[in-house]
């Protein structure tokens, strides 16, 4: 293993810190002393003598047109782009799409999935609800008559209102057959589509109902018809869903520097890269007609997957900015705390901690536990620990001096205002996960490649960060249930460095016995397993001549960062939304934007994947990985 690149440095933790459970203290300890890539850094006597589930034949690095498991696994395809939710849904034909028939139908570039089993309330790992994002559309490989993806040129009004029904959120109930294998059920009453154009939405919390939320369309500010660029997402521990938006960015035409908004919306990237033609057609996605409107984007929306008509509800006290995802865990002292990155190079981790607790009794008490709380900014310091700032209106500078009147200003300005406190710039956060059975915290940070060595800090180490890493966060108090997410100080650690680590300049750090195919770059969704195992999907490895999927490692004992290489997505597509069933014997993944890029067309797509049929392009989806012969996946 080669690493000429910065090394974490010696831990100092404070007194409470060191209080912490004593294993993780000595792995900390340990990581002062050795390379964050020791294969040896604690040896729980358990579990070492307990062999790992991840004894899979590894892939091979490389491209082609296909997805490949690992031996053993079958992965089936499960819904794909196009495929009908109701009774009355047209079947998918290619290059004969209409909005009417694709609000009805799987939408688009499937991204986040969370399961809920059936019914609600149950343990169910064999029959629930898929809960699935469409983020985007790529729209020179589903109409013949669009060319280029950016900018796009313009299309025609059919050309929008069709990508944005295949834009938002599927709800589709799935049942796992006595093979083994799993179908969804068409026309089940479940089965829903939130889309871009149909949704009515509302916003609750702390900035609904501002001034700087009201549009002509809407006066009371409280109202919003659709969600954008869902990208991850998470599930609460009362059975909602919560969808981030992320790239918002993408869809609003016109030139933000005349409005009275021109600071909050550069910042967001608005008049950088317009990936859209909505503005042409629609009034409100153009900031110079209604200049309001991205401010009613960028938010964490909630909604109940069990309550078909249910209306998702913009939970505006977790912020606004780019969210990646949105993923809840109860601490120990029973508030919900929802980690979420800002998925942009040089932005920050947040969390939000409720005022109200958890009531696991009391499905309806918990039900706007998220419109109360404080939102806090990571600040990683040298020595080790991680101050949570909190953003709180009239303290430290979140005041109207520095144009913050209000709480409101503070959520809808999200950045500007972690910038004030001093928060961490990171690598691009992206998914952030907890530990279901130690109870960190894992950040996965994909790149930022525009890091130079002057910039680099304690856990953004490496300049020129091509290939990414992940942290894993500590918080005190103790090990799964018992951890404290809700303290305002964690210790951290970097757990990974991407890249291959057989090349000299790349800064790579894993487990030393990491194969040739076992390491990965660009680290983006993350996962755990039943048992705690880290699953890890990419986005960006075709700049490492590898197709993006998944690696799985453990996560401690002599086998930490030891990631082995386990599914591999067809040219063109990165991995997305991977999200275990209870039992951890089902692993369901989504498959994004297959074929895009590098050339590919309408007409020459580098894949057909997953039909490879002539003539039909290739289709988004989402796939169920299980054992060949049942039983748990690790
Ligand atoms: Fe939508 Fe951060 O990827
Ligand atoms: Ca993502
Ligand atoms: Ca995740
Ligand atoms: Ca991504």
């Amino acid at each position: 293993m080669t690493n000429d690149s910065p090394q974490p440095h010696a831990r100092n933790l404070d007194e409470a810190l060191l209080a912490r459970r004593a294993l993780l203290s000595s792995t900390a300890a340990a990581m002062a002393a050795a390379a964050v890539t020791s294969p040896l850094l604690h040896i729980d006597q358990a579990e070492a003598s307990q062999s790992s589930g991840l004894d899979f034949d590894e892939l091979p690095h490389g491209i082609d047109e296909t997805h490949h498991v690992a031996e053993g696994f079958t992965a089936d395809v499960l819904i794909r782009w196009g495929d009908p939710l109701f009774a009355d849904a047209p079947g998918f034909v290619a290059n004969a799409l209409t909005a009417e028939g694709q609000s009805k139908q799987f939408g688009y570039n499937c991204d986040f999935i969370g399961y809920f089993p059936l019914p609600y309330g149950s343990n169910s790992s064999d029959h629930g609800l898929l809960c699935v994002n469409h983020e985007y559309t790529t729209s020179d490989l589903m109409f013949a008559d669009v060319k280029g993806f950016n900018p796009y040129p313009a299309p025609t009004r059919r050309h929008v209102d069709v990508e944005m029904a295949a834009h938002g959120h599927a709800v589709v109930e799935v049942k796992r057959r006595a093979d083994g294998t799993w179908a969804y059920v068409q026309n089940s009453s479940y089965n829903r589509r939130i889309t871009a154009s149909g949704t009515q939405m509302t916003l609750s919390g702390p900035a609904a109902g501002h001034d700087r939320l009201k549009t002509k369309d809407d006066p009371t500010g409280r109202k919003v018809i659709g969600t954008l660029n869902n990208c991850a997402g998470g599930q609460t521990p009362w059975g909602t869903c919560l969808i981030a938006e992320e790239n918002i960015h993408y869809y609003f035409a016109g030139d933000p520097r005349g409005t009275a908004e021109a600071g909050n919306h550069l910042s967001m990237g608005l008049n950088q890269s317009l990936f859209f033609s909505w503005g042409d057609y629609i009034n409100r996605f153009d900031v110079e007609k209604e200049p309001h409107e991205p401010n009613r984007f960028g938010w964490v929306v909630e909604y109940d997957p069990y309550t078909p008509d249910s209306v998702p509800i913009k939970r505006t006290a977790l912020g606004r900015f780019r969210h990646e995802g949105a993923t809840s865990v109860i601490s120990a002292g029973g508030q919900v705390v929802v980690y979420s990155g800002d998925d942009q190079m040089f932005q920050y981790v947040y969390k939000f901690v409720s005022t109200g607790l958890y009531d696991p009794e009391n499905r309806e008490q918990n039900r706007n536990l998220l419109d109360e709380g404080i939102l806090y900014v990571a600040r990683f310091q040298e020595d080790g620990t991680l101050k949570w700032l909190p953003l709180v209106w009239g303290h430290d500078g979140l005041t109207p001096d520095n144009g913050f009147a209000d709480q409101a200003d503070v959520l809808i300005e999200t950045r500007r205002a972690a910038s004030f406190l001093g928060a961490t710039p990171m690598d691009r956060p992206e998914d952030v996960e907890t530990n279901p059975v130690t109870g960190s915290v894992f950040v996965a940070l994909s790149k930022n490649p525009f890091r130079r060595a002057f910039r680099t800090d304690a856990a953004n180490p490496r300049e020129r960060n091509r290939a990414g890493h992940i942290l894993e966060l500590i918080p005190p108090g103790g090990e799964g249930a018992l951890a404290d997410h809700a303290a305002t100080t964690f210790s951290w650690t970097v757990f990974l460095q991407a890249g291959d680590p057989q090349d000299p300049r790349s800064g790579a750090q894993y487990h030393a016995d990491v194969s040739k195919n076992g390491w990965l770059a660009n680290p983006d969704n993350l996962a755990f397993d039943p048992k705690g195992r880290l699953w890890i999907a990419t986005d960006g490895a075709s700049d490492f001549d590898t197709a993006d999927g998944v690696w799985a490692t453990e996560v401690r004992g002599t086998k930490r960062a030891l990631t082995r290489h386990f599914f591999k997505c067809p040219v063109g597509a990165e991995l997305t939304g991977p999200a275990f069933t209870p039992d951890g014997e089902t692993l369901f993944c989504s498959v994004q934007h297959p074929g895009q890029g590098g050339g590919s067309t309408y007409d020459k797509p580098t894949t057909r994947w997953p039909d490879f049929e002539a003539d039909t392009p290739p289709r988004p989806s989402v796939i169920a990985i299980t054992r060949r012969g049942g039983g748990s996946i690790s």
